[in-house]
């Protein structure tokens, strides 16, 4: 399935509610969700599950970080060409809970574009989205720290923080595609962001945590049509 905007990007995190089989059993349903809506739902598994869900699923996947190592003695280090021969198309860079410096944000970039993996730079603020921008990702999510696993969608109670960032992205670098995430919970939020500028959400604990995924997935992807 195509990598499209706008795009539902599930992170899984490290939940055990989305691991091993059970990043399976999400993949098979945003799968249908797609197939349903027309809409993309991607999944940014735990790498030991890349390929788990590569092999089972057609949903384009990102990893959830990887390293500037080249192949060799990276003992311990995330390999982007492993990655990709997993079956992922894209990685996150610098999440909340994997931040980054500046130069190895870049490094990991250069590397990701080298076997023409799709990179999402997560940022906190506008100002780091900003910094962002200037390297030239596929996408910036932003995300409120603050908001992350709450349930308080930043598209509602923070709709500044992602106006202003969508217009510095398209002030520094307009081919950057700007989505956002942080309490995005239902069909509602992902609404108010794509209304916000952005061209879709990035999320985790609204799905891997729901009691029926298939039916919040459902509700989000009609509303981002
Ligand atoms: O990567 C997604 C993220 O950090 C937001 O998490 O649980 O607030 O949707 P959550």
């Amino acid at each position: 399935m195509d990598l499209t905007t706008p795009l539902i990007l599930v992170n899984l995190k490290t939940y055990s509610e989305s691991m091993g089989e059970k990043a399976v059993k999400l993949a098979k349903i945003a799968e249908e969700v797609t197939r349903e809506t027309g809409i993309c739902v991607a999944l940014a598994p735990q790498f030991s599950d890349i390929h788990r869900v590569a092999s089972a699923s057609e949903v384009p996947i990102f990893a959830q970080h990887v390293d500037p190592v080249t192949p060799g003695r990276g003992t311990g280090s995330i390999l982007v060409e492993a990655v990709v021969e997993a079956g992922a198309v894209g990685t996150l860079l610098n999440h909340s809970e994997r931040q980054l410096g500046l130069a190895l944000i870049e490094a990991s970039l250069a590397r990701a574009k080298e076997v023409e993996l799709k990179v999402c730079i997560c940022s906190n603020n506008q100002a780091v989205s900003g910094a962002a921008a200037a390297l030239g990702p596929d996408f910036i999510a932003v995300e409120p720290p603050e908001l992350i696993g709450t349930g308080i969608p930043v598209s509602k109670t923070q709709p500044e923080v992602v106006t202003a960032t969508v217009e510095t992205i398209q002030n520094i670098n307009p081919v950057v595609i700007p989505l956002c995430g942080a309490g995005i919970s239902t069909g509602e939020d992902v609404a108010a962001a794509l209304k916000l500028g952005t061209q879709g959400v990035l999320l985790a604990s609204g799905v891997t945590k729901a009691k029926d995924p298939k039916k919040i997935l459902l509700d989000m992807a009609t509303h981002a049509k």
